[in-house]
Protein backbone atom coordinates (compact mmCIF):
# COMPACT_ATOMS: atom_id res chain seq x y z
CA UNK A 1 0.00 0.00 0.00
CA UNK A 2 0.94 3.66 -0.74
CA UNK A 3 1.50 6.82 2.02
CA UNK A 4 -1.17 7.33 4.72
CA UNK A 5 -2.44 10.84 5.21
CA UNK A 6 -4.43 10.27 8.68
CA UNK A 7 -6.07 13.57 10.21
CA UNK A 8 -8.31 13.95 13.40
CA UNK A 9 -10.69 16.50 11.37
CA UNK A 10 -10.79 17.34 7.90
CA UNK A 11 -13.08 18.95 5.39
CA UNK A 12 -13.22 15.72 2.85
CA UNK A 13 -10.66 12.96 2.20
CA UNK A 14 -11.91 12.55 -1.04
CA UNK A 15 -10.79 16.49 -2.15
CA UNK A 16 -7.51 15.85 -0.37
CA UNK A 17 -6.86 12.69 -2.06
CA UNK A 18 -7.79 14.46 -5.19
CA UNK A 19 -4.95 17.34 -4.81
CA UNK A 20 -2.61 14.32 -4.29
CA UNK A 21 -3.74 12.22 -7.35
CA UNK A 22 -3.32 15.40 -9.42
CA UNK A 23 0.25 15.81 -7.71
CA UNK A 24 1.15 12.22 -8.96
CA UNK A 25 0.76 10.74 -5.31
CA UNK A 26 1.67 7.07 -5.88
CA UNK A 27 -0.52 4.36 -6.65
CA UNK A 28 -2.39 3.11 -2.91
CA UNK A 29 -2.12 6.98 -1.60
CA UNK A 30 -4.51 6.72 1.44
CA UNK A 31 -6.23 9.49 3.16
CA UNK A 32 -8.02 8.96 6.38
CA UNK A 33 -9.90 11.20 8.83
CA UNK A 34 -11.24 10.35 12.22
CA UNK A 35 -14.15 13.17 11.38
CA UNK A 36 -14.99 15.36 7.90
CA UNK A 37 -16.86 18.73 7.93
CA UNK A 38 -17.59 18.38 4.50
CA UNK A 39 -17.80 15.00 3.43
CA UNK A 40 -19.25 14.35 0.20
CA UNK A 41 -21.88 12.18 -1.00
CA UNK A 42 -22.87 11.33 -4.98
CA UNK A 43 -25.26 14.18 -6.92
CA UNK A 44 -23.79 17.03 -4.64
CA UNK A 45 -25.32 15.88 -1.48
CA UNK A 46 -23.54 16.26 1.42
CA UNK A 47 -21.85 13.26 4.00
CA UNK A 48 -22.59 13.12 7.59
CA UNK A 49 -19.12 12.60 9.04
CA UNK A 50 -19.04 12.85 13.21
CA UNK A 51 -16.72 10.50 15.17
CA UNK A 52 -16.82 7.37 15.14
CA UNK A 53 -17.11 6.49 11.26
CA UNK A 54 -14.53 5.42 8.81
CA UNK A 55 -13.93 8.56 6.38
CA UNK A 56 -10.97 6.77 3.80
CA UNK A 57 -10.28 7.90 0.18
CA UNK A 58 -7.91 6.07 -1.86
CA UNK A 59 -6.01 6.49 -5.09
CA UNK A 60 -5.36 3.78 -7.21
CA UNK A 61 -5.17 3.29 -11.28
CA UNK A 62 -8.64 3.69 -13.32
CA UNK A 63 -9.09 0.53 -14.91
CA UNK A 64 -9.91 1.02 -18.39
CA UNK A 65 -13.23 0.09 -18.92
CA UNK A 66 -16.83 -0.38 -17.71
CA UNK A 67 -16.71 2.97 -15.37
CA UNK A 68 -20.33 2.42 -14.74
CA UNK A 69 -19.16 -1.22 -12.89
CA UNK A 70 -16.35 0.22 -10.85
CA UNK A 71 -18.59 1.85 -7.72
CA UNK A 72 -20.76 -1.02 -7.42
CA UNK A 73 -17.87 -3.64 -7.79
CA UNK A 74 -16.09 -1.79 -4.84
CA UNK A 75 -19.50 -2.09 -2.89
CA UNK A 76 -19.94 -5.61 -4.22
CA UNK A 77 -16.28 -6.67 -2.54
CA UNK A 78 -16.73 -4.58 0.24
CA UNK A 79 -20.75 -5.95 1.05
CA UNK A 80 -19.16 -9.11 0.46
CA UNK A 81 -16.05 -9.00 2.66
CA UNK A 82 -18.36 -7.96 5.90
CA UNK A 83 -20.68 -10.11 5.46
CA UNK A 84 -18.04 -12.93 5.46
CA UNK A 85 -15.83 -11.48 8.41
CA UNK A 86 -19.42 -10.18 10.63
CA UNK A 87 -21.84 -12.41 8.91
CA UNK A 88 -24.30 -9.61 8.07
CA UNK A 89 -26.39 -10.09 5.65
CA UNK A 90 -25.20 -6.18 3.26
CA UNK A 91 -27.30 -5.71 -0.05
CA UNK A 92 -26.14 -3.29 -2.58
CA UNK A 93 -28.29 -0.26 -3.56
CA UNK A 94 -27.52 1.00 -7.18
CA UNK A 95 -24.93 2.91 -7.78
CA UNK A 96 -22.92 3.05 -4.25
CA UNK A 97 -24.19 1.85 -1.31
CA UNK A 98 -24.27 -0.60 1.26
CA UNK A 99 -27.81 -0.94 2.88
CA UNK A 100 -28.62 -3.09 5.78
CA UNK A 101 -32.40 -5.14 5.20
CA UNK A 102 -33.53 -6.55 7.92
CA UNK A 103 -37.23 -8.45 7.82
CA UNK A 104 -40.17 -6.40 8.94
CA UNK A 105 -38.06 -2.33 8.43
CA UNK A 106 -37.04 -0.15 5.92
CA UNK A 107 -33.54 -0.90 4.55
CA UNK A 108 -30.93 1.06 6.23
CA UNK A 109 -27.51 2.73 4.87
CA UNK A 110 -24.03 1.77 6.48
CA UNK A 111 -21.76 3.29 4.01
CA UNK A 112 -21.62 5.27 1.19
CA UNK A 113 -19.15 5.01 -2.14
CA UNK A 114 -17.49 7.71 -4.21
CA UNK A 115 -15.45 7.60 -7.03
CA UNK A 116 -13.57 10.41 -8.57
CA UNK A 117 -11.59 10.06 -11.98
CA UNK A 118 -8.40 12.54 -12.10
CA UNK A 119 -5.39 13.24 -14.47
CA UNK A 120 -2.43 11.49 -12.67
CA UNK A 121 1.22 12.52 -13.92
CA UNK A 122 2.02 8.68 -12.46
CA UNK A 123 -0.88 6.71 -13.00
CA UNK A 124 -2.19 8.33 -16.38
CA UNK A 125 -5.75 7.94 -15.03
CA UNK A 126 -6.50 7.33 -11.17
CA UNK A 127 -9.47 7.15 -9.81
CA UNK A 128 -10.33 8.40 -5.87
CA UNK A 129 -12.04 5.61 -3.99
CA UNK A 130 -13.54 7.10 -1.09
CA UNK A 131 -15.92 5.39 1.70
CA UNK A 132 -17.76 6.31 4.27
CA UNK A 133 -18.79 3.50 6.91
CA UNK A 134 -20.93 3.84 10.00
CA UNK A 135 -19.07 2.19 12.52
CA UNK A 136 -20.07 3.60 15.77
CA UNK A 137 -23.06 6.54 15.26
CA UNK A 138 -24.12 9.19 17.86
CA UNK A 139 -27.75 10.08 15.95
CA UNK A 140 -27.57 12.91 18.01
CA UNK A 141 -25.16 14.30 15.80
CA UNK A 142 -27.24 13.89 12.45
CA UNK A 143 -29.63 16.11 10.69
CA UNK A 144 -33.05 14.45 12.83
CA UNK A 145 -34.97 12.86 9.15
CA UNK A 146 -31.35 10.90 8.86
CA UNK A 147 -31.31 8.83 12.41
CA UNK A 148 -33.83 6.12 11.28
CA UNK A 149 -32.22 5.82 7.96
CA UNK A 150 -28.72 5.17 8.92
CA UNK A 151 -27.40 1.74 10.11
CA UNK A 152 -23.80 1.51 11.82
CA UNK A 153 -21.62 -1.70 12.83
CA UNK A 154 -21.94 -1.38 16.34
CA UNK A 155 -25.28 -2.32 16.09
CA UNK A 156 -24.62 -6.04 14.28
CA UNK A 157 -21.08 -6.47 15.67
CA UNK A 158 -19.65 -7.45 19.43
CA UNK A 159 -16.82 -5.78 20.10
CA UNK A 160 -17.24 -2.96 17.67
CA UNK A 161 -14.73 -3.37 15.26
CA UNK A 162 -11.52 -1.19 15.52
CA UNK A 163 -11.72 1.46 12.27
CA UNK A 164 -7.98 0.43 11.63
CA UNK A 165 -9.62 -3.05 10.79
CA UNK A 166 -12.63 -1.92 8.64
CA UNK A 167 -10.09 0.40 6.68
CA UNK A 168 -7.92 -2.57 6.10
CA UNK A 169 -11.52 -4.33 4.58
CA UNK A 170 -12.72 -1.17 2.56
CA UNK A 171 -8.62 -0.78 0.98
CA UNK A 172 -8.61 -4.52 0.01
CA UNK A 173 -12.03 -3.79 -1.21
CA UNK A 174 -11.44 -0.78 -3.47
CA UNK A 175 -7.61 -2.95 -4.62
CA UNK A 176 -9.67 -5.90 -5.21
CA UNK A 177 -12.27 -3.85 -7.82
CA UNK A 178 -9.46 -2.19 -9.72
CA UNK A 179 -7.98 -5.83 -10.10
CA UNK A 180 -10.67 -7.36 -10.99
CA UNK A 181 -12.15 -4.88 -13.60
CA UNK A 182 -8.62 -4.97 -15.51
CA UNK A 183 -9.17 -8.87 -16.27
CA UNK A 184 -12.26 -10.29 -18.48
CA UNK A 185 -12.40 -13.04 -16.22
CA UNK A 186 -12.74 -10.51 -12.95
CA UNK A 187 -15.03 -8.57 -14.76
CA UNK A 188 -17.49 -11.39 -15.21
CA UNK A 189 -16.38 -12.37 -11.39
CA UNK A 190 -17.61 -8.84 -10.63
CA UNK A 191 -20.73 -8.43 -12.59
CA UNK A 192 -21.92 -11.89 -11.00
CA UNK A 193 -20.97 -10.78 -7.56
CA UNK A 194 -22.86 -7.60 -7.94
CA UNK A 195 -26.07 -8.88 -9.90
CA UNK A 196 -26.11 -11.33 -6.33
CA UNK A 197 -25.73 -8.52 -3.53
CA UNK A 198 -27.61 -6.31 -5.90
CA UNK A 199 -31.13 -4.90 -3.82
CA UNK A 200 -34.56 -4.06 -4.62
CA UNK A 201 -34.73 -6.56 -8.12
CA UNK A 202 -38.54 -6.71 -8.46
CA UNK A 203 -39.43 -4.15 -6.67
CA UNK A 204 -40.58 -0.79 -8.04
CA UNK A 205 -38.37 2.79 -7.91
CA UNK A 206 -38.94 6.10 -8.64
CA UNK A 207 -35.68 8.25 -10.53
CA UNK A 208 -35.12 11.40 -9.48
CA UNK A 209 -38.00 11.80 -7.80
CA UNK A 210 -40.52 10.15 -10.56
CA UNK A 211 -42.17 6.91 -10.85
CA UNK A 212 -40.02 4.95 -13.08
CA UNK A 213 -40.38 1.02 -13.13
CA UNK A 214 -39.38 -2.46 -11.70
CA UNK A 215 -35.77 -3.02 -10.89
CA UNK A 216 -35.08 -5.79 -13.41
CA UNK A 217 -31.20 -6.93 -13.37
CA UNK A 218 -27.90 -4.95 -13.42
CA UNK A 219 -26.48 -4.50 -17.43
CA UNK A 220 -22.80 -5.58 -18.30
CA UNK A 221 -21.48 -1.91 -18.10
CA UNK A 222 -23.38 -1.72 -14.58
CA UNK A 223 -26.54 -0.04 -16.15
CA UNK A 224 -29.66 -0.51 -14.11
CA UNK A 225 -32.51 -2.13 -16.38
CA UNK A 226 -35.95 -1.00 -15.20
CA UNK A 227 -39.10 -3.04 -17.08
CA UNK A 228 -42.05 -0.33 -17.37
CA UNK A 229 -45.59 -1.18 -18.32
CA UNK A 230 -44.82 -0.97 -21.57
CA UNK A 231 -40.78 -1.55 -22.45
CA UNK A 232 -37.28 -2.11 -20.65
CA UNK A 233 -35.26 1.20 -19.74
CA UNK A 234 -31.53 1.46 -19.03
CA UNK A 235 -30.85 3.78 -16.18
CA UNK A 236 -27.24 5.22 -15.87
CA UNK A 237 -27.47 8.08 -13.82
CA UNK A 238 -30.05 9.71 -10.86
CA UNK A 239 -31.19 9.00 -7.75
CA UNK A 240 -32.91 5.53 -7.85
CA UNK A 241 -35.29 4.61 -5.16
CA UNK A 242 -37.00 1.63 -3.96
CA UNK A 243 -40.16 2.74 -2.15
CA UNK A 244 -38.68 2.07 2.03
CA UNK A 245 -35.09 2.32 1.62
CA UNK A 246 -33.07 5.42 2.32
C1 LIG B 1 -22.72 8.60 -1.23
O1 LIG B 1 -23.39 7.82 -0.54
O2 LIG B 1 -23.27 9.42 -1.97
C2 LIG B 1 -21.22 8.49 -1.18
C3 LIG B 1 -20.66 8.91 0.15
C4 LIG B 1 -19.14 8.86 0.19
C5 LIG B 1 -18.59 9.39 1.49
C6 LIG B 1 -17.11 9.21 1.58
S1 LIG B 1 -16.52 9.49 3.22
C7 LIG B 1 -14.87 9.45 2.64
C8 LIG B 1 -14.86 10.22 1.35
N1 LIG B 1 -14.74 11.67 1.59
C9 LIG B 1 -15.81 12.33 1.18
O3 LIG B 1 -15.94 13.57 1.24
N2 LIG B 1 -16.71 11.49 0.67
C10 LIG B 1 -16.25 10.11 0.70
Amino acid sequence: MGPREFYDSLPSTQDRALVLAREGAPEGTRVVARRQVRGRGRLARSWESPEGGLYCSVVLPCPNAHPGLFPLTVGARLAHALREEYAIPFALKWPNDLLVSEDGRPARKLSGILTDEVGSPTLGRAVVVGVGVNVRLDRSALPAPLRERVAALEEFVSPVPELDRVEEIVLRAAVGAVEWLSSPDGTEQARALCRKLLYGVGQQVTVDGAPAGTIEALGDDGELWLSTATDRVAIWAGDVRVAEAP
